[in-house]
């Protein structure tokens, strides 16, 4: 655990501001977890804070202009709220964006207090005491060797009683460099947390009542942490080490790579009763050519027998994917092979995106950028035959018996929302005190992107 610099019993207001993938809304919740000893308490309106963090994402478009547009409203904010009285508001931007561009943020914003990279959020008490002391600029954008985990406080357990399904970070960064993306340059290197400080976040969890883990790493699946025997430790093993956590039922992990799927990967979705049935394994493209340009250092046929091994070890296992349409270079015949991939596969849901090029990046530099409007009529293609795939899944489970994790109430009353072990949300009828358990639900029909059931038997199918 940190020292943390002279804490102050007065009582402060924090508002975290979070963009992007569920590895920042990790972060943010640690963000909360270290500025406590030093008296800030998460508030939900902006107006209310003494200090807000922006926690930002850069892998869409415009993201820079966003964060400088918000700056702005903050900015104004701060003087209302000084006009009013109130003490000074401390503005800080972290993650991607703060990572990517660093001073650029204080030059265009020099009323920006404080600016710090996703891995450096453990010292964040120390840059709020330098901020306050010198009443300049504190920037923190260098990625240290000391993974930042291990510097969080040993109680940091985000958990709410009420949140069931929780994200537990394991591992971090990027060593794949595919041309079209700022991931390894923001996050930096692949690194991977220690087996023992990940069991003891977990454990803590489930003390609070967590049911449902969902590791989170930008390439989960590369995971190799060392255990307390100093051995390394893969996905597989990790797995079954959490799945031995009483109170854990389900398991759960995103995003991995094709190139890291190992055979023991495969084999704990048959073994591991606690890993669900749902993979997410980004594909990108179908076409040998793009994937090629992409640096994706895989074929087609690699990921579709890669998807087969799955299958034959997990039959019933949900797959999703992302997909880019429009990387430069991408023809009309590279575009049909993503089709037909699509095809093969079948798939539970998928991310679509449309290439946009990243300052930096190897692909914004290419030649042969492919036409906007080329882009949105392949990206209308891709996301009406992902839909028909997704409706295909979803109504394929209509009348069939599922084991649902209830999670919280539904929008309407007398409403009970939680998941089934493919991923989709599943609204039934039941009272709200059965947040919490695993129940049996029939499928009774589909809505959009959820589905509709009722309860069946209060403890889980066989
Ligand atoms: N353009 C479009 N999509 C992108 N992604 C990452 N970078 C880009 C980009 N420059 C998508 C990829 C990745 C997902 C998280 O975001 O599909 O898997
Ligand atoms: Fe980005 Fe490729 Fe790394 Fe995924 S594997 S984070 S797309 S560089």
């Amino acid at each position: 655990m940190t020292d943390h610099p002279a804490t102050t019993t007065k009582l402060k207001n924090l508002h975290v501001i979070t963009w992007g993938c569920q590895m920042n809304v990790y972060d943010s919740a640690r963000m909360e977890d270290v500025l406590r000893p030093l008296g800030y308490r998460p508030v939900s309106q902006v107006e209310h804070a003494d200090m807000v963090i922006l926690n930002t994402c850069h892998i869409r478009e415009r993201a820079t202009e966003k964060v400088f547009s918000e700056l702005g409203l903050l900015k104004k904010i701060r003087e209302d709220r000084l006009a009013q009285g109130h003490d000074r508001m401390v503005i800080a931007v972290a993650g991607c964006v703060a990572q990517a561009e660093g001073a650029e943020i204080i030059h265009r914003a020099p009323y920006v207090d404080i600016v710090f990279g996703p891995q450096t959020y453990h010292r964040l008490p120390e840059m709020v005491a330098r901020a306050a002391r010198a009443g300049g600029h504190v920037i923190e954008t260098d990625f240290p060797v000391d993974m930042k985990f291990d510097f969080l406080p040993a109680e940091a357990a985000p958990q709410t009683p009420e949140n069931l399904s929780a994200f537990l970070t394991i591992q971090e960064g990027c060593d794949k460099f595919c041309s079209f993306c700022v991931v390894p340059y923001t996050r930096g290197a692949e690194s991977s947390r220690n087996v023992a400080s990940i069991l003891t976040e977990a454990r803590q969890m489930a003390r609070n009542g967590v049911r449902e883990l969902t590791l989170l790493g930008q390439n989960v699946n590369a995971y190799h942490g060392l255990d307390a025997q100093g051995a390394t430790a893969d996905l597989p093993q990790l797995v079954r080490a959490l799945s031995r956590i009483e109170g854990i039922a389900r398991i759960r992990y995103t995003t991995s790579h094709p190139r890291d799927v190992t055979q023991s990967l495969i084999d704990a979705h048959r073994d591991e009763a606690a890993l669900m049935p749902f993979l997410h394994l980004p594909v990108q493209s179908g076409s040998d050519r793009v994937l090629k340009a992409m640096n994706r250092g895989h074929t087609a046929d690699e990921y579709r027998d890669i998807i087969r091994r799955f299958r034959a070890a997990r039959p019933d296992l949900s797959i999703s994917s992302d997909f880019i349409v429009g990387h430069p270079g991408e023809t009309d015949a590279d575009f049909e092979a993503t089709l037909a991939l699509i095809r093969d596969v079948g798939f539970a849901q998928a991310y679509t995106f449309k290439y946009s090029p990243r300052p930096g990046t190897p692909a914004s530099a290419a030649d042969f950028q492919v036409d906007e409007a080329v882009k949105d009529a392949r990206l209308q293609i891709v996301q009406k035959l992902i839909r028909a795939q997704q409706d295909a899944f979803n109504g394929a489970l209509v009348g069939r018996d599922v084991a649902v994790l209830l999670t919280h109430k539904g929008r309407k009353p007398g409403q009970v929302v939680g998941r089934s072990p493919y991923q989709q949300p599943v609204i039934i009828d039941a009272p709200e005190h059965m947040i919490g358990r695993i129940v049996t639900v029939r499928i009774l029909h589909t809505l959009t992107n959820s589905l509709a059931g009722e309860l069946i038997r209060e403890t889980i199918c066989a």
